[in-house]
């Protein structure tokens, strides 16, 4: 896999390698089987984009489990949000009194996992946690704790292991970041 990938015209650098990635998944579930012994939590999966996260994670996990999905969207195929969460998929299973893992691919402005937060905590779960492979700090506006974090990173766009630009390139092993603009390069797209 080159360092350096063009889509739609941006090109994306290397950041974070399959290996860096697959060992931050193994941290994660490991701290997961060791808060969860003796409990049958659900792993709720938010899509599309932690469908890859998700299912890594899921492998590395060793207590019992169930799992479920939603489907939230507010992107479209821009590359900053538009404020706006909608539900395109609601829940499966039954939340009240379960012990609920939300599992996010990433973290930007907060808008999606405060959304989810509200949805599931009126249902009243026994617990109500969250895991995220990424996490944009400086720019989340939260009011609660994220319990569970692969990386904090900068505010930058990132795609690749479920992540996507425009849905594409969603099944990289590894995460690229939007390159800066060359200064002098008439690279405008716009
Ligand atoms: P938030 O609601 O702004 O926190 O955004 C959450 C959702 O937007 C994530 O679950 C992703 O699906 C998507 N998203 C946020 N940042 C990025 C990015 O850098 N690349 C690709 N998708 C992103
Ligand atoms: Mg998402």
């Amino acid at each position: 896999m080159p360092d350096d990938i063009i889509i739609n015209n941006d090109r994306f650098t290397l950041y974070l390698s399959e290996e860096e990635i697959q060992n931050k998944v193994k941290d994660l579930a490991a701290q997961i089987n060791r808060d969860y012994q003796n409990k049958v939590p659900i792993f709720i999966g938010i899509l599309n984009g932690s469908f890859i996260f998700f299912a890594d994670l899921i492998r590395q996990v060793t207590v019992d489990c169930e799992v479920d999905f939603l489907k939230l969207s507010s992107y479209g195929d821009a590359k900053i949000s538009s404020g706006q969460v909608r539900l395109l998929k609601d829940l499966n299973c039954q939340v009240r009194g379960r012990d609920i893992i939300v599992v996010e691919d990433i973290i930007d402005s907060g808008l999606s996992i405060d959304f989810m937060k509200r949805l599931i905590t009126k249902e009243n779960p026994a617990s109500f946690r969250v895991v995220t492979l990424l996490l944009k700090k400086t720019v989340a506006k939260l009011d609660f704790p994220i319990d569970y974090v692969g990386f904090e990173i900068p505010p930058e766009f990132v795609v690749g292991y479920g992540l996507d630009y425009a849905q594409k390139v969603r099944n990289l092993r590894s995460i690229f970041r939007l390159a800066p603009r060359e200064s002098g390069a008439s690279s405008e797209k716009d």
